[in-house]
């Protein structure tokens, strides 16, 4: 069989229409953006958190909110089709999140991170699938916060075997959110 890229007509019709859309069952993946500055970034993370049908994405403290013309960029406008929140403090929201017995994971290179390598295994020791796994990442320049970290079930890194010492975190939110959404739909 013919193997062509669809164009944009025909990924249109394959849509959902927005009534039933809103009906579909999430994912339970909740974003936290810890004070990211680079509009590009949280376009990007809106982008994915709507391909992956995240249940929510919450924007905390300093981090840039739409409207805005840098987001909606590069977000194509995803931030129409996922519930978002702004909340001042990460610290609050972690401690509420967590009442809900929700695993918290923040994304960071840190005394105690573990290697991605090793993600799945703790996914599988400590997930209960009926709660949310909320991943955390931090600003561009100073990464996620102390209190945010002090307050993780997991910190995970992504290796770097080169000279730099971190990772654009859009590219990190790519790899975790997928990563998180196989083990979701794994058995
Ligand atoms: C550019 S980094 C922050 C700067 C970093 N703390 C530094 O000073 O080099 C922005 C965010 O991207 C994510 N990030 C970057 N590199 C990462 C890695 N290797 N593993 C996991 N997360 C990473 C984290 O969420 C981090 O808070």
């Amino acid at each position: 069989m013919e193997n062509k890229q669809l164009n944009k007509q025909e990924l249109r019709s394959s849509k959902l229409n927005k009534e039933s859309f809103k009906k579909l069952n999430r994912n339970n993946i909740v974003i936290v953006l810890d004070s990211l500055k680079v509009a590009h970034n949280i376009g990007t993370i809106f982008r994915m958190s709507d391909a992956v049908l995240a249940k929510k994405v919450y924007l905390c403290g300093d981090t840039i909110t739409p409207p805005n013309y840098k987001i909606r960029k590069s977000s194509v406008g995803a931030e129409r089709w996922i519930d978002w929140e702004y909340t001042e403090s990460i610290e609050d929201l972690i401690k509420e999140l967590k009442s809900k017995n929700s695993l918290i994971i923040s994304a960071e290179v840190s005394s105690n991170s573990i290697d991605f390598s090793k993600y799945n295994s703790f996914l599988n020791d400590n997930l209960d699938k009926s709660k949310d796994i909320v991943l955390i990442f931090g600003r561009e320049y100073d990464g996620v916060s102390k209190e945010a970290l002090e307050l993780s079930d997991l910190t995970v890194h992504l290796p770097i075997y080169g000279m730099s010492n971190s990772l654009n975190v859009s590219t990190v939110a790519s790899v975790l959110i997928y990563k998180t959404l196989e083990y979701i739909n794994s058995n």
